[in-house]
């Protein structure tokens, strides 16, 4: 088989950049080593920055999250047992959008179904080769038959876990990581949401998450030790915890139900730099990962797959000025994203080792913000999205 751009990975960073680039005249083949049905049922992400839902019309996939989108004005920040609010349009005149990395996935999904490009679910084995000349190639195993794809372009989109950072010889990147001593438990349920602006709360306890997917549909999570096991959490004592770090006007309105999902997801920031080796350019979390605090990971990856489908089209109409490019520009976003998640979640989260001294340093920082349009408005214009 031959295409322009083999992607590695069918997340949302692999599908919007097989969207991008068809729009372009860009041939493309995806290979996914999970199932369509796999892929659908990892409960992630669930706001969206301007910029994130202005790619996905540009690709031609933005038609229900317009219907379906919840559009926020705000969020809201707890602590001290008191909910504040950072008014995100009165700010910065930007909002966010309130819709599933799910639906994302899905409308992508049916999007590139309609166009007749190339998918390949449940491809085994995928070995990157001869990424540093001008004809890489990949091969994979498909119901037990071994194929190669031969390329221009390989583009590594395959999670932090994937083969594409992995197959970027040691000396040849750099990488930076920090990882966080807990996790967060998360629960999604079909009871209304307690409020429909996202609630980011900071308690005694650890700190707790009260997100939404539709009007009828909760996404709550709580801090929880690094060791627990999500086997060790029923429903009961997951609602019980949550309702405790909420403040009381919330808590009195909390419904809860049955768990349709529930998860316990370890937090990190990891950057690899460069974002591309020879003809391999790594989008989304095969080259960064940041803590969930902030809703930064989808938007980012969505950003890094914006650029890298101009930067191809370029190459295409004969500059190769965007692809030299890109793993500067990306990158000079990323880590603001990952200054502004690593903040966000320093502040909001219970670090036993930082003693009571660390906890008062917490809310003196939160008064501060809340007593200072400035500091609020540095907060508003990282949470809605900086340009790309
Ligand atoms: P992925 O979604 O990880 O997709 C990679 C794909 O590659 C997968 O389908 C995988 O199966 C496939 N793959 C892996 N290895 C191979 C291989 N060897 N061969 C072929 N295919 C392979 N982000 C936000 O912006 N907002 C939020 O509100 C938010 N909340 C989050 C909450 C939680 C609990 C978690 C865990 C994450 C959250 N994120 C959020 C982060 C966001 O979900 C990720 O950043 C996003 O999924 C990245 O997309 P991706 O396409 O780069 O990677
Ligand atoms: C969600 C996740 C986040 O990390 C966040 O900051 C807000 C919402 C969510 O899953 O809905």
């Amino acid at each position: 088989m031959r295409t322009q751009v083999a992607i590695v990975g069918a997340g949302p960073a692999g599908l919007l950049l097989g969207a991008l680039l068809a729009k372009a005249g860009i041939d493309n083949v995806i290979l996914e080593q999970r199932s369509g049905a796999y892929v659908l049922g990892r409960i992630r992400a669930g706001v969206l920055e301007q910029i994130c839902v202005d790619l996905l019309d540009e690709a031609g996939a933005g038609a229900r999250l317009h219907r379906e989108g919840l559009v926020d004005d705000g969020f809201v920040l707890v602590f001290g047992g008191q909910a504040h609010r950072i008014d995100l349009a009165g700010l910065t005149g930007k909002r966010v959008v309130v819709y599933g990395q799910t639906e994302v996935t899905r409308d992508l999904m049916d999007l590139r179904a309609a166009s007749g490009l190339t998918t390949v679910y449940e491809a085994e084995d995928v070995a990157l080769h001869e990424l540093d000349g001008s004809r890489p190639w990949v091969s994979y195993r498909k119901d037990g038959v071994l194929v190669r794809l031969d390329c221009d372009f390989v583009a590594g989109c395959d999670g932090f876990h994937g083969v594409s950072r992995a197959s970027i010889p040691k000396d040849r990147i750099e990488t930076f990581e920090k990882v966080y001593p807990f996790g967060w438990l998360g629960l999604l349920a079909d009871v209304p949401p307690v409020s429909h602006e996202i609630v980011y709360a900071n308690h005694e306890r650890g700190f707790a998450l009260a997100s939404l997917r539709s009007p009828t549909r909760s996404r709550y999570y709580v801090q929880c030790p690094l060791d627990d096991k999500v086997e060790q959490w029923s429903d009961d004592a997951f609602w019980a915890e949550f309702r405790a770090r909420l403040p009381a006007s919330l808590a009195e309105r909390l419904v809860t139900g049955p768990s349709i999902e529930k998860s316990i997801a370890p937090l990190r920031s990891f950057v690899a730099e460069p974002m591309r080796y020879g003809r391999l350019f790594l989008a989304g979390d095969a080259a960064h990962i940041v803590p969930p605090t902030g809703a930064k990971g989808l938007n980012l990856a969505a950003g890094d797959v914006g650029l890298l489908a101009q930067a191809m089209a370029e190459f295409y109409r004969g500059s190769e000025a965007g692809i030299d490019d890109y793993s500067r520009r990306a990158l000079a976003r990323v880590w603001k994203a990952e200054r502004f998640s690593w903040w966000f979640t320093t502040m909001m989260h219970k670090f036993p080792e930082n003693g009571p001294f660390g906890a008062r340093m917490q809310l003196a920082e939160l008064e501060y913000l809340m007593s200072s349009r400035a500091m609020q408005t540095a907060v508003a214009e990282n949470y809605v999205g900086l340009p790309l």
